[in-house]
């Protein structure tokens, strides 16, 4: 009985199985001490995104974003302090002024745009940090999974001179 229960389990579809995959980038003082605060509190959220610590969310190259999706995340999020609270003075200043940028060249990309988020989560906002997980897990659940290597594929990204980037014939 229990080794077909595990043949059932074996042959779910594979649609049923996937959990989406979110990479996290959190600034070090501020979101990243919220994330502990979830923790501390006890709050629940999923168990889904994979936190990078960083020191300021004004760290966060464009290129990191587009690098965990190529990586194979599902969503990414960015959280780091409310204006006014940087260590750094300004650093998310420049966070402010990357962030509609970077959801802009998703779309160029072939990345829908709600598969990436960013918030500020100052380290008194445990509750927020655990409301933003839960909400960015369910909104990537709903695009279901990226796979963006094989969208490229499928586009015809590196076929050669015959096709533009999407694949479509010139
Ligand atoms: S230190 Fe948190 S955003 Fe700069």
């Amino acid at each position: 009985m229990a080794e077909a229960h595990a043949v059932e389990q074996h042959a779910a579809p594979a649609a049923e199985r996937w959990e989406p995959r979110i990479v996290a980038f959190l600034c070090y003082w501020c979101s990243y001490t919220g994330a502990d605060n979830a923790g501390t509190a006890r709050l629940k959220y999923p168990p889904n995104a994979d936190i990078i610590r960083v020191m300021c969310s004004g760290r966060i190259d464009p290129e990191l974003i587009t690098l965990a999706f190529s990586r194979g995340a599902d969503g990414v999020m960015v959280c780091g302090c409310h204006i006014g609270d940087c260590h750094y003075i300004s650093g998310n200043h420049k966070t402010m002024a990357r962030m509609p940028l970077i959801k802009r060249t998703l779309v160029d990309l072939g990345i829908e745009p709600d598969r990436f988020v960013h918030e500020w989560v100052s380290a008194a906002e445990g509750e927020k940090f655990a409301r933003v997980v839960r909400d960015v897990t369910e909104q990537v659940r709903r695009l279901g999974p990226l796979d963006w290597p094989g969208r490229l594929q499928a586009r015809g990204v590196g076929r050669g001179m015959g096709h533009t980037a999407w694949g479509e014939q010139p």
